[in-house]
């Protein structure tokens, strides 16, 4: 296997919130190569536990040989974390200290040059991150009608040119199907005025990006994952979410709301009836974002946003 590379982001701020504690059961969403999972297990000595989920199963080999040295304080489990609910169920765990959501793609996956993830390298189609299931980016691109294709660019990718650029996916398919990322780059490029093409962004960047949402259905899985463990944290309890993107951001910033609103029935009733109670506080008002020198040693931490809420 290739060396597993990925440098955890806003590692200090992870601790700060989480604030693992001896004995502490943490889930670990998207554990990837295991960098945060390590911290924590090293903060929650001797005794505090990490769940470690994750879809891919390079990421589980490589945090497998990673977390090895903390034995049965780790266990890990190749699943979505959108099922976390029946799969901790199933391990017996029905409360949780903290849990860490790290989204997205790790670098390993971006690098590894076969999972198609990256439009810098020639490779099939594919963006699973769960090589085993699910519609590959190749079936969507030549399985959705233009319309279908033009929204999901639109919606997923925030692409100004969606339109023109599923026009020209279309067209294109027609001769033959579009198998490989230098194919898809090179419609994009030729469906995007070149005048129009940002500095310092690939043209390509958010039509994958609009790819790698759908394929692994990233918003959705968030959003019942996210309502799930919040409903899983214990008093005093953590959560954590590091984004990548504003879809990922939004929906964090939106679920974090929604458990930390109580009663909000119009003022002037004779008697309030609704039963809602603040179920979270929220840590971060605005999201927690990395410095100038974390950036430079690591540009993945850019766009990283982080928001944290303990449980009431
Ligand atoms: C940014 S990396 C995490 C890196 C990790 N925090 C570390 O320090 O090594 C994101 C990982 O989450 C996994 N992932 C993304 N969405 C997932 C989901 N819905 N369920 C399970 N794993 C997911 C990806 O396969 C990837 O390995």
């Amino acid at each position: 296997m290739a060396e597993f590379s990925h440098v955890p982001v806003l590692a200090a701020e992870v601790l700060r919130f989480l604030a693992p504690k001896r004995a502490g059961v943490y889930l670990d969403g998207t554990v990837g190569g295991g960098g945060h999972a390590a911290l924590v297990l090293e903060a929650s000595s001797p005794d505090g536990r990490v769940i470690g989920f994750d879809r891919d199963d390079a990421a589980l080999a490589a945090a497998r040989e990673r977390l090895a040295p903390f034995g049965g304080r780790a266990r890990l489990v190749k699943s979505n974390f959108a099922d976390l609910g029946e799969r901790l169920l199933e391990l017996g765990i029905t409360g949780l200290d903290g849990f860490l959501l790290d989204l997205g793609v790790s670098s390993h996956q971006l690098d590894t040059g076969a999972r198609g993830f990256s439009f810098q390298q020639d490779a099939p189609l594919d963006m699973r991150m769960d090589t085993g299931s699910g519609p590959t980016a190749a079936d969507l691109v030549n399985g959705l009608s233009e319309d279908e294709l033009s929204k999901l660019l639109h919606e997923y990718g925030e692409e100004r040119w969606a339109r023109r650029i599923a026009a020209f996916i279309v067209a294109a398919r027609t001769d033959a199907a579009i198998e490989t990322t230098f194919r898809l780059v090179d419609l994009i490029k030729g469906a995007i005025p070149r005048g129009a093409w940002e500095e310092r962004l690939h043209p390509a960047t958010r039509t994958f990006q609009a790819l790698r949402i759908a394929v692994n259905d990233e918003l959705g899985s968030l959003e019942r994952g996210l309502t799930a463990a919040l409903g899983l944290l214990t008093p005093g309890g953590r959560g954590v979410v590091i984004s990548f993107h504003s879809l990922e951001d939004r929906i964090a910033k939106n679920v974090f709301r929604s458990f930390s609103q109580g009663c909000s029935c119009p003022k002037g009733l004779p008697r309030c009836i609704c039963t809602k109670v603040p179920l979270v506080r929220v840590l971060t008002g605005k999201p927690v974002m990395a410095g100038a020198g974390e950036i430079e040693a690591n540009p993945r931490a850019r766009s990283a946003k982080l928001r944290a809420v303990e449980k009431l």
